[in-house]
């Protein structure tokens, strides 16, 4: 009887052992095609996997229904053996909810279901709404939340939700990494935006003529009090289901905050980034164009 083959799952599967043909040799054309075809099967799988966990929105909906029920002593007064147990059932309820979320924006964005809904508005008051939300877990912690907003800064399109959303995963870092009686700071400011590195040196005229021409952008910071990121994992953190060996591991957490907040601030056109040694604290930052009026463009 033949030996059963020993697989290593220590090993990831090569390329080739998955599409079962040496890839060494093969045409420019063929290895694109089966480039096109592995996207294609990953698309299909997160889809397949998104509708999964989409599905599992109504049962736990009924099921947060009824643990609310019991918590708000709807169905009789909880003993003091019981309240315990609710609360710990309406705690996770709520990180089950908080994950499916994420998840499902996380594939919306993967396979390009995604819809911007881009409409001038007041960065300002989207920002500041986004830290009230925020504010009665700041204050449970014991952590101060400042917001500065900018004075000078005109209404212009950006998609209101997920501009929230970057916010919000942000402040949940800020919180969540930064130790009691820390602080954050949330700022809007105008900045002029440059996108390309320079490699040659110019004049400072000639800078400060350029910097007039740069296109405007809106640039929001959240720093922190907290132990900070060393600049070796300044990249790695913004990739999917990325996370470091942190202080506080007491809470839970996919390592999708970033990316997703990755991902919706590109989908403006703008970009995100990080400034932080350890032990100095975060400042997470990102930008957002400002279409110019039409009448200049
Ligand atoms: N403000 C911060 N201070 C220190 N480290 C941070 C901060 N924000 C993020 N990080 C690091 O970056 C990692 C990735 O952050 P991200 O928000 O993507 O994931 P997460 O918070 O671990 O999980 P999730 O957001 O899915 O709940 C974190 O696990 C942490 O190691
Ligand atoms: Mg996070």
């Amino acid at each position: 009887m033949a030996e059963p083959v020993q697989g290593n799952l220590d090993r990831p599967i090569t390329i080739a052992e998955d599409m079962e043909c040496p890839l060494d040799g093969l045409p420019a054309e063929e290895l694109r095609g089966i480039c096109e075809r592995l996207r294609e099967e990953l698309r299909r799988r997160t889809v397949a996997l998104a509708s999964a966990v989409h599905e599992l929105r109504t049962p736990l909906a009924i099921m947060d229904g009824y643990i609310d029920l019991l918590w708000a002593g709807k169905a009789g007064d909880l003993s003091e053996k019981q309240r315990p147990i609710v609360d710990d059932m309406r705690a996770n309820a709520k990180r089950l909810k908080s994950f499916i979320s994420d998840f499902l924006t996380f594939t919306a964005i993967e396979t390009r279901s995604m819809t911007m809904h881009l409409q001038s508005a007041d960065l300002n008051g989207c920002v500041s709404e986004t830290c009230g939300l925020w504010l009665p877990r700041f204050q449970r912690k014991g952590t101060t939340l400042y917001f500065s907003p900018e004075d000078e800064l005109p209404p212009f399109p950006f998609d209101h939700l997920k501009v929230q959303h970057v916010v919000s995963n942000l402040l949940h870092n800020a919180l969540k990494f930064t130790p009691e009686k820390g602080t954050v700071w949330v700022t809007v400011e105008k900045v002029a935006w440059e996108r390309r590195l320079r490699t040659e040196p110019i004049s400072v005229e000639k800078r400060r003529r350029e910097i007039i021409k740069l296109p405007k952008a809106a640039r929001v910071a959240v720093a922190d009090t907290g132990p900070g990121v060393d600049p070796e994992f300044h990249l790695e953190i913004f990739q999917d289901f990325r996370k470091l060996a942190t202080q506080d591991q007491s809470e839970q957490s996919m390592g999708l905050g970033l990316s997703i907040a990755r991902r919706l601030v590109q989908a403006h056109g703008g970009k995100i980034w990080v400034e932080s040694k350890p032990g100095e604290g975060a400042k997470f930052l990102f930008l957002l164009p400002i279409p110019k009026p039409e009448t200049e463009a």
